[in-house]
């Protein structure tokens, strides 16, 4: 069937895999990615798609409403895949306004623009919007978030993102906008950009740089292969029930610590470097403020009801995400050269 989907984000670290999936995946869809294009979004990430005759690029910011109604007008889409946001946690927290304009100002948008094209009749159409576990807030040492699990969320970054589920609902409640929410755990692989823990300290090993690891290096997150999580999106996309939520896991808890040991003895062989040398460079450096000790999913809902489960092991992907990044290495100088080593100094600078 014919379709024209707006994928908002689309030239960010999962939305560009989420934008390939599509493409590739169904010639009969109209892709269009609306991105902005901030230090997180770069079209190099979609080079390989970029003359695919069912894939438009839209520069805009979904902060400038007049905007998206132009676009939703023009473009007419049947549904609405919605990444676009700051994703940083770090950067929340110098800067929670921006997150606010984005995140919530944002969402609020692209929800009024899709009401204003649908709202005589939402059959076919769709509202998803991708959030992240961090809602929930912080694990102790013991127990998973299930969707059930209240929103508790610590960070300026997971408040902007419950704001944004909230106001999806509300949508839902009170206009009744077709939506389906999915909460998923920390992604890696290829594209993503190196501010977050396993790029940034790809790169530093690469450079002979500290690995700053925040606090005792005792908190524990849940790591999902990139690849994976654009196959549950496709899958919720497309059999999700409406109104209804997932939570999306790797089934893969890691002590930041442990991760980083692995991390530091893979590339020792790939760099071939003698062992325990990349080790060295850890630097336990001050904590992050409200640093979340543990977050885990129960993905047994969306792996029930929809089949989905992880394809590949925490091994291949990671050993993939290494070898994606010594062989871009062109990419990561372009990324973290102008304002972003600005960005580096500003943030480790004296921690
Ligand atoms: P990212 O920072 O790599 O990419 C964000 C993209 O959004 C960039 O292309 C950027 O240019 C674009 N963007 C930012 N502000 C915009 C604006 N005002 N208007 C239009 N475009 C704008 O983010 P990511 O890690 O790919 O995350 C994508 C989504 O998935 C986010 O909503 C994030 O909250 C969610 N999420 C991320 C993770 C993760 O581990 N990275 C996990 C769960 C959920
Ligand atoms: O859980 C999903 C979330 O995962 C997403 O919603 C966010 O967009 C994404 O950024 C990610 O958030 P985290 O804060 O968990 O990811 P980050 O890579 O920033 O940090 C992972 C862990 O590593 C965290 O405990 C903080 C720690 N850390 C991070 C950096 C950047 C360090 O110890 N040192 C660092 O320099």
């Amino acid at each position: 069937m014919k379709k024209t989907i707006i994928i908002t984000g689309g030239a960010g670290f999962i939305g560009s895999h989420v934008v390939r999936l599509f493409v590739k995946k169904y010639p009969d869809y109209n892709i269009v990615n609306l991105d902005a294009l901030t230090y997180a979004g770069n079209l190099e990430n979609l080079k390989d798609i970029q003359d695919a005759p069912n894939y438009t690029f839209v520069k805009a910011d979904i902060v400038d409403a007049e905007r998206m109604d132009e676009i939703f007008k023009e473009y007419k889409p049947d549904g609405v895949i919605h990444l676009a946001a700051e994703s940083h946690v770090d950067r929340s927290i110098s800067d929670p306004l921006a997150f606010v304009r984005t995140n919530v100002i944002g969402t609020v948008n692209l929800l009024n623009s899709a009401k204003a094209l649908w709202k005589d009749n939402y059959d076919g159409k769709l509202f998803y919007h991708v959030s992240t576990d961090e809602v929930y807030g912080t694990l102790g040492e013991t127990g998973l978030f299930e969707e059930t699990t209240p929103y508790d969320p610590n960070s300026p970054y997971s408040a902007s993102k419950a704001s944004s589920d909230h106001f999806v609902r509300a949508y839902g409640e009170t206009y009744g906008m077709p939506y389906v929410i999915t909460n998923c755990s920390n992604n890696y692989g290829s594209f993503q950009f190196p501010e977050k823990l396993i790029p940034l300290f790809i790169n530093n090993i690469v450079n002979n740089k500290n690995l700053p690891v925040y606090g005792d290096g005792k908190y524990t997150r849940d790591w999902l292969y990139v690849v994976d999580h654009a196959r549950a999106i496709d899958l919720v996309f497309h059999e999700g029930k409406l109104t209804d939520t997932y939570n999306i896991g790797g089934f893969n808890e890691w002590q930041n610590i442990d991760l980083i040991k692995v991390l530091c003895k893979i590339m020792d062989k790939k760099l071939g470097r003698e062992e325990g040398s990349s080790a060295e460079l850890i630097t336990y450096v001050k904590d992050r403020p409200g640093h979340d000790l543990r977050y885990a999913i129960d993905a047994n809902k969306i792996n029930k009801e929809l089949g989905w489960a992880p394809s590949v092991t925490f091994e291949e992907g990671l050993e993939k995400t290494i070898d994606w990044y010594l062989a871009n290495e062109e990419w990561l100088e372009s990324v973290t050269s102008g304002n972003y080593a600005k960005y580096y100094e500003e943030m480790y600078e004296g921690r």
